[in-house]
């Protein structure tokens, strides 16, 4: 009988997609696609890589930039820790003669987990990890009738055993990404190509009808609203911005003065905050409009619905003094969350 794994390495050489970062065995260039990769779809992270390697062609170039160009080079990907970590990872291989060519050297990188571990090892070096990511999730729980949650501890120990016993050692660099593409044009989250899958024979939930219920999460994710109040500062050709440091959302992007609140207020009731007239010197009189209302902006965890006002100032005006002071004309050189960006762009 055919093994699963020649199945899949089969299906992949018929159905393989072409991508930039298949046609090397540079860790640097498989590491960098591994990282935008997660939790991005194929078609973004595309072009995406191929910006950020025309820029960042190496190690060295990329941890000798600065932080605030990696952020934009990234910017709409969302998840920027991702894109922090490359760049702290980075520094530290720079220091070093060569990229890291262990499977624990390059584990240990900052921002590295294990199924980035295994993918760099597996695609550059031919190292036999396993991959488990999504897709493999839903190919191993489908194909063994598994129920066991993925987001378990005892999961998580089944599944990557499962993997790694199903894997072939001759080409797990081919292997993991053929699995891992069965699982994203085979065998799909919703409506699977079951009638024409080459493993539907071997499959559980394929002879059970199971596809709809494999694989099991126990935890589904709590989604947390949050109102996020925005204020675009018109001084002459200045404007305000804020580097977000804390830790929260978008960290270490900029963005427009912001004040939240626990729910969602009218445009009155904003002008009277005291967070809002504690911004403003008491002998200025700005002009005030909403120019941008009820934005709804959805995240993984979160669902943030925005306003946007706009305050014009004197151009030597005193107001938001604890803001850094930019002209407006330089917005565009600043790493901004999709949100902000969106908003300038419909200006
Ligand atoms: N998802 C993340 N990395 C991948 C890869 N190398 N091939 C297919 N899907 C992927």
């Amino acid at each position: 009988m055919k093994e699963i794994s020649k199945i899949l390495l089969d299906w992949y050489s018929a159905n393989k997609r072409e991508l930039p970062w298949r046609e090397t065995t540079d860790p640097y260039r498989i590491w960098i696609s591994e990282i935008i990769l997660q939790q991005t779809r194929i078609v973004q992270g595309y072009e995406y890589f191929l910006k950020f390697i025309e820029r960042f062609p190496n190690v060295q170039e990329l941890a000798k930039a600065d932080e605030d160009e990696v952020l934009k080079y990234w910017q709409g990907l969302g998840y920027y820790s991702r894109a922090r970590n490359l760049h702290i990872a980075a520094k530290s291989i720079a220091n070093r003669e060569t990229f890291p060519v262990t499977y624990e050297e390059v584990r240990s990188l900052k921002g590295v987990g294990d199924y980035t571990a295994a993918a760099i090892c597996s695609i550059a070096y031919g190292l036999p990890y396993a991959v488990v990511d999504g897709n493999v999730y839903r190919v191993i729980s489908r194909l063994f009738g598994i129920d066991t949650p993925i987001d378990s501890g005892k999961g998580k120990k089944l599944f990557a055993e499962l993997a790694q016993s199903i894997m072939c050692k001759y080409s797990p660099g081919i292997y993991n990404q053929a699995i891992m593409d069965f699982g994203a044009i085979q065998c799909t989250p919703q409506k699977p190509l079951c009638h024409q899958c080459p493993l539907a024979e071997k499959c559980y939930a394929y002879h059970y009808s199971k596809q709809n219920t494999l694989p099991v999460k126990q935890h589904h994710t709590k989604i947390k609203k949050r109102y996020f109040n925005y204020i675009d500062v018109h001084a002459g050709i200045y404007t305000f911005i804020n580097k977000r440091e804390k830790d929260d959302i978008w960290k270490n992007l900029y963005e427009l003065p912001l004040i939240e609140t626990t729910e969602e207020i009218d445009e009155a009731t904003f002008y009277s905050l005291p967070e809002f007239q504690a911004l403003i010197k008491t002998n200025e009189k700005p002009l005030l409009r909403c120019v941008c209302k009820g934005i709804k902006h959805i995240l993984s965890h979160r669902i943030i619905y925005a306003n946007f006002y706009e305050v014009i100032l004197p151009e030597d005006t005193s107001s938001f003094s604890s803001y850094q002071r930019i002209k407006r004309i330089d917005l565009d050189s600043y790493p901004v969350s999709r949100l902000v960006n969106l908003y300038f762009e419909k200006k």
